[in-house]
């Protein structure tokens, strides 16, 4: 009895998907079985081209990221005006050394259930680097030029039911970005069919012009193709269930409009991010024919002169980072686990913002902003029509940038977390007449295509757009640094408040430290690191202080987006002309997304949840004994003793004698012995509440590791993040080991990649072996399809090996 049910409901569960794939619309991800090769081949896109002795690839896929590193990749002879440079120098890892230059093609078979008369099929790319040219069936059937963006093409008159080929080919000009790009088919790929009359492709647009406790004011336009159509819209809650529903009244030209009254909104914050579901149902007379959902948020923002930015009626600052949209050993390939790995560690942080440095984001990194309350600022370009690279953005500007903010913001307008628009970073274009045109012109697109968001640009010239008239036109005016200059700009801007676009650009090591502990500007040292007592930075950028400063005192400045929230790949800066330097030392936390010191620096003033509590450097000075090594302490309290040894070396309190003084406690005269080194904390009453220890540790004796996830999903493309360490053999860490490690997973997924952090390394990042950096690394775990248990083992020489079991299901 129990099986007859169990064939019915499964024959059940066949026949409604199968109705709904053949009667409504259908979405398929092409994300399995594609034939990849880089090079030249002129037939590759004729379906007789024989593939059988190229790779397969599933995608998103980054056909560079697997190296091998090479100084001679993309070197150039340059001088980068923005950095201030006068004369050229040779760089050498800008671009990240990897082999992202040349052509490549993908190739896929496509069989397609029965497409009936009166069905549309298009094809979605979400970001192609670059250049994608798509054929099918050996046809030129679409083309975009900007690697970053979002475009469909129909291919309804092309497809067949079977044996279609479908051909990519792709190109990635040398000298065409400022950091890596990535190479490939790095985004997802979708089929998606449906019926002729049914709502157009990004066609919905859901606003909330009206936001108040008691009700909500849901507007949504829907463009729609078909005669004798009609649209009922139903609201769902998060849970699911239906709270309010309407049928259009009339639909012009194509499009309805929907006012729809949603009593008790659940507003949407980075603290409440609860999202609502609207469904589209499209019918023709009785029969329906196409349902789409949409996620939205009820939420208001403003920005008001005076009171800068708020949500919800609450004022309130951007704690925010810039990210680029590399994911460090995966590449620039999405995926959704590494993804939201990045986004719970900043959560943690107490970050509330992101901004897309310097592009378009991925859909998926916007629906995991919405879900886990991120505020967006979705910037479109880093160049214009004046280059800063030779094969940069500016070949399209003229041709493209307008169909490329129309898609950005089409594709992306219902996520509440989008906050902002910017039309672009640091563009050259910020001097000269024509410039200024620019900047209205694109502005004016993103107003035409969404009136309910401001614009921005990040600007670096700030005097010269106060002259010109630049600054004073966008909605909102972003300094990129310049601290100096904020109180000018906001006095000869209209706007009566200020962005910080990007900010600090201070660069540090993971685990690293320098001594003597001074403020250093475009500081370099023979090991290519830079040091994490964050004293460090660019000849155009600031320490966080400077920054916080501003924050805190002027209640105009609306927030900051520091530069960058994760190490990236490429833009060594300092050591842009040093090999093997190969990605950035600005982030927060390391390449493989391990926190520096500076994390918890950013932590003490945003994290409200928690008390935060943090200590460096680490305590394993062997040759520094009696030597000055000066400790920091960044802490969301005001005052704290050290102890060294059990001896106190004495309190300090916060004051505003400099900015450092301000937001860290200092101890700059501590003679280094081995040992324990502990500081207390004290709250407003004076009252010890809180301890942290560093105890100077002895020979690397185990590995240890720690999951990031114990648990995770049988889809063949879920990651564990399983951090590696080593212990001494009292359990102490030990914070300077470069242990050569092997990595080996069997069971139900496989190794996928490893990063220590080190961005001078030019170990491979998907070969399973890897030295420590600063006494840890990370290692990425990849399930397979089938589940059950994925066991990775850890063993090093003259070291106690480890293993850890993850569950796959
Ligand atoms: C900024 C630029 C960023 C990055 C940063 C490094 O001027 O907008 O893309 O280059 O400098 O400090």
């Amino acid at each position: 009895m129990f099986r007859f049910r169990k064939l019915l409901l499964t024959l059940f569960i066949i026949g409604f998907s199968y109705l709904n794939a053949f009667s409504q619309r259908t979405e398929i991800l092409l994300d399995e079985g594609w034939k990849f090769s880089k090079g030249s081949f002129p037939n590759a896109a004729m379906p007789g081209f024989n593939d059988s002795r190229w790779e397969t690839v599933s995608v998103p896929h980054d056909w560079a990221i697997s190296g091998p590193f090479d100084k001679e990749i993309d070197k150039q002879v340059n001088i980068i005006t923005q950095n201030g440079e006068d004369k050229p120098s040779e760089k050498t890892g800008r671009t990240g050394a990897l082999p992202y230059i040349g052509e490549g093609w993908y190739r896929k078979s496509l069989n397609l259930p029965v497409i009936k008369a009166n069905q549309k099929v298009l094809l979605q790319i979400d970001g192609a680097m670059s250049e994608p040219r798509v054929y099918l069936n050996g046809k030129l059937v679409g083309q975009w030029n900007y690697g970053y963006n979002y475009f469909y093409i129909d291919i309804t008159n092309e497809i067949k039911p079977n044996n279609n080929l479908l051909a990519i080919h792709l190109n990635n000009k040398a000298k065409s970005s400022r950091w890596y790009p990535g190479a490939g088919l790095y985004r997802n790929i979708h089929l998606i069919i449906k019926e002729e009359n049914s709502v157009d492709q990004w066609g919905i647009s859901i606003t909330t012009p009206i936001v108040k406790k008691e009700f909500a004011k849901v507007n949504i336009k829907t463009k729609l193709t078909g005669a004798n159509i009609r649209l009922v819209t139903q609201i769902l809650d998060a849970s699911g269930k239906q709270v309010a529903i309407d049928t259009a009244k009339s639909i012009f030209g194509n499009e309805a409009d929907q006012t729809i009254r949603l009593s008790n909104p659940n507003l949407w914050s980075p603290e409440t991010p609860y999202l609502y579901t609207s469904v589209s149902n499209v019918y023709e007379g009785n029969v329906l024919k196409d349902v789409v959902k949409t996620r939205f948020g009820v939420r208001e923002i403003s920005y008001r002169a005076g009171t800068g930015f708020s949500l919800n009626g609450e004022v309130r600052k951007f704690k925010g980072v810039c990210l680029h949209h590399d994911l460090g050993p995966l590449g620039s390939a999405i995926n959704t686990a590494a993804l939201r790995r990045q986004l719970t560690i900043l959560k943690e942080m107490g970050c509330n913002a992101i901004r897309s440095s310097h592009n378009m984001p991925s859909p998926e990194q916007l629906e995991l902003c919405d879900e886990m309350g991120f505020m967006f600022l979705a910037e479109s370009f880093d160049e214009w029509a004046k280059a800063k690279v030779d094969n940069g953005y500016h070949l399209y500007f003229d041709t493209d940038a307008e169909k490329d903010v129309v898609n950005l913001v089409r594709a992306t307008k219902n996520h509440p977390c989008i906050v902002m628009w910017s039309s672009g970073n640091e563009v050259p274009d910020q001097f000269g007449a024509e410039g200024v045109k620019r900047a209205k012109w694109l502005q004016e697109i993103f107003h035409r295509e969404d009136p309910t968001r401001p614009v921005t640009v990040g600007m670096d010239q700030v005097k010269a757009t106060m002259q010109s008239g630049f600054g004073a036109l966008l909605d909102v005016p972003g300094l990129n640094y310049r601290v100096h200059l904020y109180q000018e700009a906001y006095n000869a801007f209209p706007q009566g408040f200020i962005l910080g676009s990007e900010t600090a650009s201070t660069v540090s090591s993971r685990g690293i430290y320098k001594f003597p502990v001074v403020k250093g500007i475009d500081k370099q040292y023979d090991d290519l690191q830079t040091s994490s007592y964050d004293m460090e930075y660019c000849s155009w950028s600031n320490l966080p202080d400077d920054d916080f400063v501003l924050q805190d005192d002027k209640p105009w400045v609306i927030g900051e987006f520091v530069w960058t929230g994760f190490d990236y790949l490429g833009e060594p800066t300092p050591y842009d002309a040093s090999w093997p330097a190969r990605s950035s030392y600005f982030g927060m936390s390391d390449l493989a997304g391990l926190p520096k010191d500076r994390y918890y620096l950013y932590k003490s003033r945003w994290n409200k949840n928690e008390p935060t509590l943090h200590l460096l450097p680490h305590w394993n000075w062997a040759g520094r004994e009696g030597q000055i090594t000066p400790v920091f302490v960044y802490t969301s309290y005001d005052s704290a003793e050290l102890f060294l040894n059990g001896k106190s070396l004495g309190v300090r309190k916060k004051d505003n004698s400099t900015p450092q003084n301000r937001y860290r406690l200092m101890w700059m005269d501590v003679k280094y012995e081995p040992g324990t080194l502990k500081v207390v904390a004290f709250d407003s009453n004076g009252k010890a509440v809180k301890e942290e220890q560093v105890v100077t540790a002895g020979k690397p004796y185990k590995v240890v590791l720690t999951a990031d996830r114990k648990e995770i999903s049988a889809d063949g493309k879920d990651l564990s993040y399983v951090t590696v360490s080593v212990v001494d053999k009292n359990g102490n860490p030990c914070p300077t080991a470069t242990n050569a490690l092997k990595f080996d997973v069997k069971g139900a997924g496989k190794f996928k990649a490893v990063c220590n952090g080190d961005a001078t390394s030019l170990e491979s990042f998907v070969k399973p072996t890897m030295k420590l950096f600063s006494g840890k690394l990370v290692v990425l775990v990849q399930s397979d399809k089938k589940g059950g248990i994925i066991e990775l083992s850890v063993n090093g020489k003259s070291l106690k090996s480890e293993s850890i079991k993850i569950i796959s299901k």
